[in-house]
């Protein structure tokens, strides 16, 4: 095969065919092909796009491209979520305990954090003993003991995409709904759930910045699976300010674990519980979203969830004291509110200035090799729509060191737009894919 061609191809607008995409696929990772033409495929790719087919066709060959986990030895329908990526997104540790609860085993697998937004794996590494390495037997298991495993990668899967998204990230080809929609679906196909629940983040936070763009890749991502097979279903939902109050890995799990027992933030509870009810309907525990609802919101409040949280993090040798308001999760030595002068209602809350703030703080990572501190971050205590009046407490500040917190308060003080009059109320979900 001339790589060249099919780089011509793409260039020229051309659909390759599903030959041509196994070739491509098989030489990124043998290496036969080399970065220079990798780069200039994926910016033609760019430009040009994918049909449906295409991009269909290059998940798969890339979901087949390593590892590929059998799940069969687990009882049930096994259901992944995923989140496309956010700042104080802390859904997971709410929706998969929830979804645990009413009989729906989830096995997943998450990543550490990189840059503003934060990792599953690095937020649950914050509880003191919390293991995240497991081998494929032991996660068969514990999902069948208690319905649900959070683990890091497990063996060598799509090294495809792992080639690709490097060289992606370095040569501005990233930002490609094709490109996304596969490397994200090749990853979750191999992980080998049956049903998959896809939360497209949207706006200034985020990887989408526009409805149409999130729209646009929930669309591809869920054909793609359904494609392959496996039920699927995307909610798009709101990542212009933080989710909930937290940022920061321990104030995030503590933040869980309060919603967990209905003392949450209204806008994570609202996104866990429809999240949940989406894993609970694909997991086949209810025929209609509707009867889905109602059995998450009655594991929210008998604390089925929490008890099925705390069971998973045993499985996994972590230990939480629940008797306790700080969970005995780690405590941060510096601890500061931030007020502010003027007055007025809050209009935004820049999402990614607030991400790079608490990444700066230590909770997230500019390079993979960094360390993480799980006891720093912030805490918003007032969100869009809310009053504030001079001298409130607007948010604390968690570091490790004295000399963090005034830079800290700086940049959230300016990630704070405020006005005169109340902004008209914002939405948490705008639509849904199925
Ligand atoms: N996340 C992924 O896994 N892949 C992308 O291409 C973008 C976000």
């Amino acid at each position: 095969m001339h790589f060249q061609d099919l780089i011509e191809k793409k260039r020229d607008g051309g659909t390759l065919s599903p030959g041509e995409i196994e070739a491509l696929v098989q030489g990124i990772v043998s290496g036969e092909v080399p970065d220079y033409q990798i780069s200039a495929w994926a910016m033609a790719v760019y430009f040009q796009g994918m049909s449906q087919e295409e991009t269909q066709n290059l998940a798969i060959a890339m979901s087949k491209s390593g590892d590929v986990i059998d799940l069969s030895g687990i009882q049930g329908v096994p259901v992944d979520k995923h989140s496309t990526g956010g700042v104080g997104d802390k859904t997971t540790l709410v929706a998969i305990p929830l979804a645990a609860a009413a009989g729906v085993p989830v096995a997943k697998m998450s990543g550490r954090g990189l840059g503003h937004t934060g990792g599953t794996i690095d937020k649950l590494e914050s509880i003191p003993g919390f293991q995240v390495e497991r081998t494929l037997p032991q996660v068969i298991e514990q999902v069948n003991r208690v319905k649900a495993a959070i683990i890091s990668q497990m063996g060598n899967l799509v090294p495809a995409d792992k080639k690709l998204y490097a060289i992606r990230d370095v040569t501005a080809t990233v930002d490609s709904i094709p490109l996304i929609a596969s490397s994200v679906m090749s990853k979750k196909l191999a992980s080998g759930a049956q049903g998959i629940v896809l939360d497209v983040k949207v706006g200034r936070g985020a990887f989408m910045k526009s409805l149409d763009q999130a729209r646009q890749l929930a669309r591809t991502m869920v054909d793609i699976g359904q494609g392959a097979g496996r039920k699927v279903v995307a909610v798009l939902s709101d990542m212009n300010q933080p989710l909930g109050r937290t940022v920061g890995n321990a104030l995030e799990v503590r933040e869980a674990l309060d919603t967990l027992q209905g003392r949450g933030p209204a806008d994570l509870e609202e996104l866990s519980v429809l999240l949940a009810a989406h894993m609970v309907k694909v997991g086949g525990q209810a025929d209609s979203l509707e009867e889905a609802l109602l059995k998450v919101r009655t594991l929210l409040q008998t604390r089925a969830g929490l008890m099925s949280f705390q069971q998973m993090v045993e499985a996994q040798g972590g230990s939480l004291d629940l008797t306790r308001p700080d969970y005995g999760l780690p405590q941060a030595s510096e601890i500061a509110g931030v007020t502010f002068t003027n007055q007025g209602y809050v209009k935004a809350i820049d999402a990614l200035a607030v991400g790079r703030t608490v990444m700066r703080l230590g909770a997230g990572r500019e390079r993979l090799e960094d360390r993480i501190f799980p006891e720093v971050g912030v805490e918003l205590h007032k969100k869009v729509g809310d009053r504030i009046n001079s001298n409130d407490i607007v948010a604390t500040i968690y570091a490790r060191d004295k000399s963090q917190l005034a830079q800290a308060a700086a940049e959230i003080k300016q990630a704070y737009t405020l006005t005169d009059t109340p902004p008209d109320p914002v939405s948490l979900v705008f639509d849904t894919i199925t």
